[in-house]
């Protein structure tokens, strides 16, 4: 076992680091640095002039990549979430990479509440410092809101059975644990395809929890407003949601779009790493 439990491969790295076109004076900002992996290569391809900003709303993400990449001058840390990304660019950059989600690290440290596997509080919050919390969304929100939560954002067909049951089960007693939210899952759900419902449902409430989707909008438009001509922004996602909203800001800001269709993981990668079994990556360039 490695010392730094943020070391793991990071998805489509070879693919990203070449569409971003790294130039040894460059500035580049990795919007969601995670365990560093991405940044690392980035840094490879920069020389004395180059920059990295690295940006995590996760405390515990920064100070794991500061510890891995601490031999590594030109670099600086910012722990806030990319929505914010305005109140800390304020010159045009060469590029932005985003590899959206949570980290393998995030979803192993159970503590964290986003594994499906291992029981832990139902927390869910990508920033330490944030208020609303799993546990406060699902026994808090109305039926309706819930229903409306797992449908906009698990594309979950038994939402309402599994917004209903949950409102029965937290008369009782909160429901404070991922376990215990994964029962009520697969009660709520008929026989076949509860490993999938559950898995659908945990998403929507990551999604709701850390506002994402809303942020990922504001933040391709800002970093896309902050490019110089000829800057890169490249974007790896992991579920259609997220794949939607970066097409159609792309093709609405006019860019020169790098990848016709998005570009998915070989082979040996997906043997390797099972996460980027449903990575996108899709990039693209400003126009000069
Ligand atoms: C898939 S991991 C990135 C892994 C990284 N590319 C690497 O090589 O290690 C995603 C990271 O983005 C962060 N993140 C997700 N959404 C964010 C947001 N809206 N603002 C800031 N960080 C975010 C997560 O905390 C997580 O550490």
């Amino acid at each position: 076992m490695s010392d730094n439990p943020f070391i793991h491969t990071p998805v489509l790295l070879q693919e990203s680091i070449e569409l971003l076109n790294v130039k040894p004076d460059g500035i580049y900002i990795d919007c969601t640095l995670g365990g560093g992996g991405h940044t690392e290569a980035i840094l490879k391809g920069l020389g004395t002039g180059g920059l990295v900003l690295g940006l995590d709303a996760d405390k515990e993400a920064i100070e794991a990549a500061q510890k891995k990449l601490s031999q590594h001058k030109n670099i600086t840390y910012i722990n806030d979430n990319f929505a914010d990304l305005k109140k800390y660019i304020t010159e045009p950059v060469d590029g932005f990479l985003f590899d959206l989600g949570v980290s393998s690290h995030q979803i192993d440290t159970a503590s964290r509440g986003f594994s499906i596997r291992e029981d832990g509080p139902l927390d869910m919050r990508l920033g330490q410092e944030q208020k609303l919390s799993a546990k406060d969304i699902v026994n808090n929100f109305s039926q309706e809101a819930l229903t409306e939560i797992f449908f906009q954002f698990g594309e979950e067909r038994f939402s309402r059975r599994v917004a209903k049951k949950i409102i029965i089960e937290r008369e009782s007693t909160e429901i404070a644990t991922t376990q215990k939210l994964k029962e009520i899952i697969e009660q709520a759900i008929p026989t076949w395809k509860k490993r999938e419902s559950v898995t659908r449902i945990f998403q929507a409430l990551r999604i709701a929890v850390n506002n994402e989707l809303t942020s990922l909008k504001t933040a391709l438009l800002d970093a896309i407003e902050l490019l110089k001509p000829g800057g890169r922004i490249v974007v790896i996602s992991y579920h259609s949601l997220e794949d939607r909203i970066i097409k159609h800001t792309f093709r609405q800001a006019n860019l020169n779009i790098l990848t016709k269709k998005p570009i998915t993981a070989s082979e040996p990668e997906t043997a390797l790493n099972p996460r980027s079994e449903s990575a996108k990556l899709r990039a693209a360039e400003k126009l000069s």
